[in-house]
């Protein structure tokens, strides 16, 4: 399905009937990245999937996308949706980021917040640095560049030891993105704020889920958010890493579904 939203056309799925369940994918990854939680729980919830700007089938924009962009955006789509209601905003490692900004802009929209394989803090300087050298690689080589550069990093030593078509789903999701998309997320990314001090202002149930081999939010950082958001639940997910919801489906959907009491 395609709308018209703001300064380009969205791509999403919107599958299923009840509570709305909004799922913000990653980097450089897409809507596809969603395919065992839209199977699965689109059977007991309305499932929203949107592709971002410029990744998966939604077209480019040039120039940086801030976090608050691609959150106004996913407010955009429920407009359109006429979803009114409170949702289930899930967005995992770039998606948490954006889910922050969201909650933010549009706190009364959030009934319940998922993170996932996510952190609060900004960039460091080196990472700051890395984002203009993954732009300028990008820029050069294509996205191809970057898949073959973070695939290692995504998935945990099970999955890659085992599971030959987890890899090549990811490998294939990540080279949908264009690399307009991915130089915008880049520079988004880069200058994201600090999400600390929104941590103690989140005030709707909260689960965060972890990979337990993630190589992106670390086990400490991820135990110090849980700590500042009042109540948080935490559920850590073995032989995952960066991607749960794609690499141990069952058990990341079943710790949803507990969640949302579906
Ligand atoms: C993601 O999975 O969204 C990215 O790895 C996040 C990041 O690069 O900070």
């Amino acid at each position: 399905m395609k709308l018209q939203l703001r300064d380009f056309t969205m791509v999403y799925d919107d599958v299923g009937q009840g509570s709305p369940l909004l799922f913000i994918h990653g980097y450089p990854l897409g809507r596809a990245l969603w395919q065992p939680q839209i199977e699965a729980l689109s059977q007991v919830a309305r499932v929203i999937v949107p592709d971002l700007r410029g990744f998966g089938d939604s077209p480019a924009v040039a120039g940086k996308a801030s976090m608050e962009t691609y959150a106004a955006d996913c407010a955009a789509l429920l407009d359109a949706l006429e979803i009114h209601e409170p949702v289930t905003l899930c967005g995992l490692s770039m998606g948490g980021y954006i889910a922050f900004a969201f909650w933010r802009a549009h706190a009364a929209r959030v009934g319940q917040l998922i993170l996932a394989a996510t952190r609060a803090l900004p960039d460091s300087a080196e990472q700051q640095e890395n984002r203009l050298k993954a732009a300028a690689l990008a820029e050069k080589e294509g996205a191809e560049a970057i898949a073959r550069a973070m695939l290692p990093k995504m998935l945990s030593p099970k999955t890659q030891a085992e599971h030959p078509e987890i890899i090549a789903q990811t490998k294939q999701i990540m080279l949908n993105a264009s690399v307009t998309g991915i130089v915008s997320a880049l520079l988004g990314m880069r200058e994201r704020p600090d999400s600390t001090p929104t941590l103690a202002t989140i005030t709707v149930p909260t689960l965060i889920v972890r990979g337990a081999d993630d190589a992106f939010a670390s086990a400490e950082e991820v135990a110090a958010m849980q700590a500042a958001i009042p109540g948080a639940q935490l559920a850590i997910i073995a032989g995952a890493g960066h991607l749960p919801n794609l690499e141990q489906p069952a058990v990341f959907n079943q710790a949803i579904k507990q969640f949302i009491g579906l």
